[in-house]
């Protein structure tokens, strides 16, 4: 465990990690943050990636990647792969509040003026609606539940401000419908992975997602200049300011499903002053890329795995690549009665509500491998005894064959496959052979 006081290095430990396992790719080259950093870093997916030279932001570095595999997670929560979602369960379960210090890092160089078109914010493809903030988290207080972050893309209007894409009914669309006023925020960028795999998952309201970060790795926090919140004291840089009830078009954008998500009304975000680290790291995210889709997917197999388990014994939960990992899921179990398969069905739609499609298979099948998942489903799956099927149920934004209605919810129809061997069968008519070793 890393001394709070001593070690206050998050991103930049783990950047120190990749290098030193061969992993981080380093660009020295003149790179520029209009469309050429993405299409770099997305050459590389799958690997960090560090520009040391980007041009037209003399002083500043950009960093993307660094959550695009599991074993980067696996590197930054000190445990082996499949460990993880056992410490994420724990962490959901067992939040810590954080410590909070004095000074810190990311108040190093606070800036006499805010003019967000000194951040070498990137522009992802030509026909963005502009250059976006993908990593970027955000920090406020719910006057009823207290703290809650959360990623919100953020669209650059000017120097001072941003339109954000609020998604309906979460934390910040909750706290902004209930503020009379503009409400106060803190934006993070260049964080720990705990505070990113934090961020991006969805705890019962009240549940501070800091504490969780916290319960993760050593994530102390410290007072923002000018409003009244805490934000990461390792963080590279923060943007204070306030969220306010006017909106502005925000979007076209890709999102997760790597489709270009359509433009809508977005709050205007209103900065008022800018902190950083000497020597800042800038943190970018490729939407669609694989970052996006494990930041996404990735926190919520613990809760998926939460509630299977409230219903049967749930082994592993992987939500895949395949359904942009976030709207498929193949579950784990070990069955032990003849309805386990359903039940875990319907656990794991309320245990991620815009789960779409969900396998579950027994212990002998890796949830991980669509081989074999496919292989499962081919065996031990019928049409007409083995499939769930919910019509009408609230679904993804991110779906483009749901039914979309601006302000309102998403809906969909969603889909279960039980592809265990079922329930008294001999199961060694259904068992794959192996060659011995
Ligand atoms: C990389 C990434 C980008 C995201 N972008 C957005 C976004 O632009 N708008 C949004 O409302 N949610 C976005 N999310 C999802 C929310 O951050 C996430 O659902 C969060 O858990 C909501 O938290 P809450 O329910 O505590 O408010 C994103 C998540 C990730 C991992």
């Amino acid at each position: 465990m890393m001394d709070p006081q001593k070690g206050l290095t998050g991103l930049r430990d783990l950047i120190a990690q990749t290098r030193a396992a061969g992993r981080l790719v380093e660009v020295d080259a003149p790179a520029d943050p209009v469309l050429e950093i993405a299409h770099i870093v997305h050459r590389h997916d799958g690997r960090p990636v560090l520009f040391s030279d980007v041009t037209g932001y003399p002083g500043w570095q950009v960093v993307a990647g660094v959550a695009s595999a599991r074993e980067y997670f696996a590197m930054a929560l000190g445990v082996p792969v499949e460990e993880m979602i056992h410490r994420l369960a724990a962490a959901l379960e067992n939040p810590v509040p954080p410590p909070v210090v004095g000074d810190a890092p990311c108040q190093e160089v606070v800036e006499p003026d805010v003019d967000l078109t000194r951040l070498p914010i990137l522009r992802h493809f030509p026909f963005d609606g502009g250059p976006y903030v993908t990593a970027g988290i955000v920090v406020l207080n719910d006057p009823d539940y207290g703290r809650n972050v959360s990623f919100h893309r953020l669209l650059r209007l000017d120097g001072r401000r941003f339109a954000a894409r609020v998604v309906e009914r979460r934390g910040t669309d909750t706290a902004l419908r209930k503020s009379a006023g503009d409400l106060p925020v803190a934006i993070c960028i260049g964080n720990s992975l705990p505070v990113l795999l934090a961020a991006s998952m969805s705890p019962p309201m009240g549940v501070d997602e800091l504490a969780i970060a916290n319960a993760l790795a050593p994530t102390p926090v410290v007072p923002c200049k000018t409003v009244p919140l805490h934000v990461p004291a390792d963080c590279e840089l923060v943007l204070e300011g306030r969220l306010t009830h006017a909106t502005a078009p925000e979007g076209p954008f890709v999102d997760l499903t790597e489709t270009v998500d359509f433009v809508r009304p977005g709050p205007v975000v209103e900065i008022d002053c800018i902190t950083h680290r000497r020597n800042p790291i800038y943190q970018a995210l490729l939407p669609g890329g694989l970052e996006h889709k494990l930041l996404m997917g990735m926190p919520k197999e613990p809760s998926i795995f939460a509630a299977v388990n409230q219903v049967c014994r749930c082994v592993n939960v992987a939500i895949t690549p395949g359904g942009a990992s976030w709207l498929h899921a193949v579950v784990q179990i070990e069955k032990r009665g003849p309805d386990d398969g359903r039940a875990a069905i319907e656990a794991a739609f309320r245990g991620h509500g815009s789960l779409k499609h969900v396998v579950v298979v027994d212990t002998d099948v890796n949830p991980y491998d669509p081989a074999e998942v496919e292989w499962a489903i081919a065996t031990r799956f019928q049409a007409d005894r083995d499939l769930v099927v919910l019509t009408d149920q609230p679904g993804s934004s991110l779906d483009p064959s749901g039914t979309h209605r601006p302000g309102k919810k998403a809906r969909t129809a969603k889909m279960g496959l039980d592809a265990t061997i079922p329930w008294g069968a001999d199961r060694a008519a259904f068992e794959k052979v192996r060659y011995a070793e």
